[in-house]
């Protein structure tokens, strides 16, 4: 098993147990990461997790790392569905799981969503929210090229602890 070289491919609703698996891992050990939390996803049943991963949409996917045959790493993304809005797209999910970080798998995974966002060919701009606290995530974009254009103060509360995010912003391409 080469691990310097995980396989990325788009998760299918064949995936479901295993995306479930690592989503529910990744909400419960890094909570302040996401803005969902496991509270709200735990209870949702194999059939709904694999409905997030049933679209033939290219410009709506969930990209999954595999070290062998193990799920170990997720992200998605999807182009905003407003006319006005197509050509945006938002990346959420990202994660790695812990034994596995530092192999190049998180930078893997951003660099396969934005050559596959750029191939779409109408989406001119990639945006993500970072907590601030998440500060491999935000090196991690930030040297993907990611720029950060605001703070949203005291965005999530957890535990009775605020934390602000940042939001970022990729320019991919323009369209005429
Ligand atoms: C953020 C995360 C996905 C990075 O995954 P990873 O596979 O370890 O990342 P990589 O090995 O590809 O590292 C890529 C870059 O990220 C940054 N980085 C990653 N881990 C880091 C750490 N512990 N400290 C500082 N920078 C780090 C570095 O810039 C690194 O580049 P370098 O190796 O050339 O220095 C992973 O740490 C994770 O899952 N964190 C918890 C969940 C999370 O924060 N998700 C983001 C939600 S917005």
């Amino acid at each position: 098993m080469d691990l310097a070289r995980p396989i990325i491919r788009p998760l299918g609703p064949e995936d479901a147990h295993a995306f479930r698996t690592v989503r529910l891992r990744a909400l419960q050990m890094d909570p302040t990461a996401f803005l969902s939390s496991y509270e709200e996803e735990a209870h949702r049943s194999l059939g709904e997790f694999a409905e997030r991963l049933r679209d033939d949409d290219p410009a709506v996917q969930v990209l999954g790392a595999f070290a062998g045959q193990d799920l170990v790493g997720t992200l998605g993304f999807y182009r905003l569905p407003l006319l006005k809005a197509r050509h945006r797209a938002s990346l959420w999910g990202m994660y790695v799981a812990p034994e596995q970080r530092r192999r190049g798998i998180g930078r893997t995974l951003v660099d396969e969503a934005l050559r596959r966002l750029r191939a779409v060919g109408t989406i001119e701009q990639a945006e993500l929210t970072v907590v601030s606290t998440a500060d491999a995530a935000r090196r991690l974009y930030l040297s993907a090229g990611f720029l950060v254009q605001g703070v949203v103060r005291n965005a999530t509360k957890i535990g009775g602890q605020d934390f602000d995010e940042e939001i970022m912003v990729l320019r991919l391409q323009t369209v005429r």
